[in-house]
């Protein structure tokens, strides 16, 4: 199994927590990282620290050039037709604030709609709403997949785009986005994929696709925190006005009048995670390697193996009852009456770690009338034996509850 070994990557699954080996099933919220990733980060500090783009030096030469070579290789991992449509951002929440605020001011009337689905992340919420739109949200069944008979009815003349999760991170339904983009440029309009919970999961091809735009977060990948990708199609960005104003992102500026930079830069105001970037890269040989598929498959037997486990325990709701194969590695579910808190923390003192709470999706959980979940999230290094770890700890803490 591809998988073997794996483990050994990631120092920090070693830890021990509460004087428990520490299971950790929190991925969703941010993946551990390879042993690999951390070494890029630390060797850029201490061998390669420049500013790039504008230095006249050896470092700030070599730094420039291998912070592009990412940018092409992020291009190539997920389908981009070229380098110039991968722009570096903080993660998805500041790419999707990116293309909020200048699609806004481009296309923005005063009376303007969204369409979103009502599993979104609020990311994916409130950006569009702060840019002044109504949000027209796509209802989705009791088992989580969206109702798609739903969402046509939803187009007016005020619709301005559709705004959608590739994968929800509280019930692991992978969405039709596909159906979702062709539906949408039909009626004309173009459409935003949030890609977090998709990219380190999932083979994504943006052109295969069609999305206008795709945002993701390094942090979900295996790759550091503080830098993610605002894909967007060449059309499009050249017609968006830039998001922020500062340094690179210009051609010439002067008191009465500036001119931007050409595509990617115009997006890309102020000194970047240059560190950061380069460990995304490394993120990417990393998942490269192993074969996006191979995880895939991995984590889905994970996830069948975990729903199967969970399921033969009393008292347990699951939220997002899909078959496997339409979910990603999310398992959520509420123990009983107990508060999903007080399950996460007494997982915590066994040493299992899951989120709990509304896992920033608060019309999910009002859309079941709950508080919120416990959510168990795996990644390709996670094992049965963690899975049937954190199933005994459940149990014990169901006795506790009781
Ligand atoms: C579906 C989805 N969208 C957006 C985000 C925001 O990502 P970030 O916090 O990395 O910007 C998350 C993070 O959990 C997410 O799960």
């Amino acid at each position: 199994m591809i998988i073997d070994n794996i483990r050994a990557q990631f120092p920090i699954l070693d830890t021990e927590v509460h004087g428990h080996q520490l299971v950790y099933l929190d991925n969703a919220a941010t993946t551990q990282k390879p042993q690999c990733v951390i070494d890029t980060l630390t060797d850029y500090y201490a061998h390669l620290n420049a500013n790039i783009h504008r230095g006249a030096h050896h470092l700030a030469a070599e730094a420039t050039e291998r912070y592009e070579a990412v940018r092409r290789q992020v291009q190539q991992f997920i389908g981009a037709r070229s380098h110039e449509e991968v722009v570096f951002t903080r993660g998805t929440t500041e790419s999707i604030n990116l293309v909020a605020s200048s699609f806004a001011r481009r296309y923005f009337t005063g009376d303007d709609e969204v369409i979103v689905s009502g599993m979104e992340h609020h990311s994916n919420i409130v950006p569009w709403q702060l840019a002044g739109a109504k949000l027209r949200p796509i209802p989705f069944s009791d088992d989580g997949a969206l109702m798609l008979s739903a969402y046509e009815p939803l187009f007016n003349e005020k619709t301005r785009l559709v705004a959608v999760t590739h994968v929800s991170n509280t019930l692991g339904t992978i969405n039709p986005i596909k159906e979702i983009i062709d539906i949408a440029h039909a009626h004309g309009v173009p459409v935003l994929i949030d890609g977090a919970q998709a990219v380190a999961h999932l083979k994504v091809d943006v052109q295969a696709l069609g999305c206008d735009f795709y945002c993701f977060s390094g942090h979900k990948m295996y790759g550091p925190m503080g830098v993610g990708v605002m894909y967007g199609c060449q059309e499009m960005l050249d017609e968006l006005p830039p998001y922020q104003g500062g340094g690179e992102m210009i051609e010439d500026v002067t008191f009465e009048r500036t001119t931007y930079n050409h595509l990617p830069f115009k997006f890309e105001a102020g000194t970047p995670s240059v560190g950061d970037v380069l460990g995304l890269g490394k993120a990417i040989d990393f998942m490269q390697e192993l074969g996006v598929d191979n995880i895939a498959a991995h984590e889905s037997d994970l996830l069948a193996y975990a729903t199967q486990q969970l399921m033969k325990l009393d008292g347990i709701r699951i939220f997002g009852t899909l078959p496997v194969l339409q979910k990603a590695a999310v398992l959520s579910f509420l123990v009983d009456d107990a508060h999903p808190y007080d399950v996460g923390t007494l997982l915590d003192q066994l040493g299992v770690a899951v989120r709990t709470g509304h896992h920033c999706t608060q019309p999910v959980m009002d859309r079941y009338g709950i508080p919120g979940t416990v959510r168990a999230s795996f990644a390709v290094y996670n094992t049965k034996d963690e899975v049937d770890a954190f199933i005994a700890a459940l149990e014990k803490i169901m006795v506790l509850l009781k």
